[in-house]
């Protein structure tokens, strides 16, 4: 089976990472300054300095991933120490800062910190569960050959539709018309199904034209309304073969909707994978910011 990023060479930078973080606590366990433990003593500076430079190392992660034609490190490689590494920060941040938290902005640095590392891990689960999850959703058809599918299915609707009566084309057209994928942002992550009980409306219809046939065989009328349930009157009339017609439509539209069930979640499943990584890189500028203000603002009030 393929390796997971977080599997990489053996756990390599879990290690590394681990054996970063046992040092840190027992340096700060060992050391006791005067009057406690803080961002300004010697160790104080030495964590601090240590986490902002793997900060600035795990926002070089963005550059690596575009520079295709780099030879430094794979980019697995590369994601697996980001991940471990960028899990040491906020543990080095408390141990800088000796737990000290008020509602400062340095605290808003740190809560940063957390902020970043927070929508990181809901990455790592969302690139654990939704790669499979989108591989067994597409049954090995591409979106576009089901998109093809869906537009093939659609015309033999509407050409099945309008033999049986243009009232029933209108209603299968207007359906057609209405079925959206994608959309908005929440649309896309809830797989929102917009499109209308069109099927239910048909099902009904033919359930209806059986009850008819069994109950009153002739003298049905088409009333003037344009309603689904007007129609019935006038289907259960008709000869026989309109019936067949119309379940074959049911069938169709039946498939189309399991067709478009699939996209949907398709497009649910990659906009998902996809999200949180606008939390995650904007967030993570806003700590770099903030830590440029946090060193500036100490240096300025020594
Ligand atoms: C990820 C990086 C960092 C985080 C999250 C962080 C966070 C903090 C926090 C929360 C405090 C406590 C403030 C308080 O007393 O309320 C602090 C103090 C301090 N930090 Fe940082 N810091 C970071 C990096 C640095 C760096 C790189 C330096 C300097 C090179 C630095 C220098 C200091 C100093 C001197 C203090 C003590 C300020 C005082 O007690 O008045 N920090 N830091
Ligand atoms: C303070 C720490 C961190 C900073 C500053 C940071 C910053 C970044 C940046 C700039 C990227 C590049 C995104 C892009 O350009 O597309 C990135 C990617 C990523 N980060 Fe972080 N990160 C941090 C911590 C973490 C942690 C702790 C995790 C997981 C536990 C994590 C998970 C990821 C993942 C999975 C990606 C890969 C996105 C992709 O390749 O599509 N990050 N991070």
């Amino acid at each position: 089976m393929h390796e997971s990023f977080l599997a990489h060479r053996g756990l390599r930078y879990l290690w590394v990472s681990a054996i970063l973080l046992s040092l840190s606590i027992l340096a700060y366990l060992w050391h006791d300054p005067i009057p406690r433990p803080n961002g300004g003593t010697w160790l104080g500076y030495t964590l601090g300095t240590i986490a902002a430079l793997l900060i600035l190392w795990l926002m070089a992660f963005g550059l690596r991933k575009r520079l295709y034609r780099s030879t430094a490190g794979t980019l697995r490689g590369w994601l697996s120490a980001h991940v471990y590494l960028g899990l040491a920060v906020p543990v080095l941040s408390l141990l800088h800062s000796g737990f000290q938290v008020g509602w400062n902005l340095h605290t808003l640095l740190l809560a940063l910190v957390f902020a970043v590392v927070l929508s990181g891990l809901f990455g790592v689960w969302a690139y654990l569960r939704y790669p499979p999850l989108i591989t067994r959703n597409r049954d090995s058809a591409t979106r576009s050959a089901m998109l093809e599918e869906i537009a093939e299915l659609d015309r033999k609707a509407l050409e099945l539709a309008d033999r049986i009566d243009p009232k029933i084309h209108a209603l299968v057209l207007r359906s057609q018309q209405k079925t959206r994928l994608g959309g908005s942002v929440w649309h896309q992550l809830t797989a929102g199904d917009r499109s209308e009980g069109v099927l239910k409306a048909l099902n009904l219809l033919s359930e209806r034209q059986r009850q008819q046939r069994a109950q009153a065989p002739t003298g049905s009328t088409m009333s003037g309304g344009a309603t689904i349930l007007a129609m019935v009157d006038y289907l259960a009339a008709a000869p026989d073969r309109t019936g067949e017609a119309l379940r074959e439509l049911i069938d169709l539209i039946a498939r189309k909707r399991s067709l478009v069930a699939r996209i949907a979640r398709d497009v649910q499943f990659q906009a998902i994978l996809e999200i949180w990584l606008y939390l995650h890189v904007p967030l993570s500028f806003a700590l770099l910011a903030a830590l440029l203000w946090h060193v500036l603002s100490v240096f300025f009030y020594w």
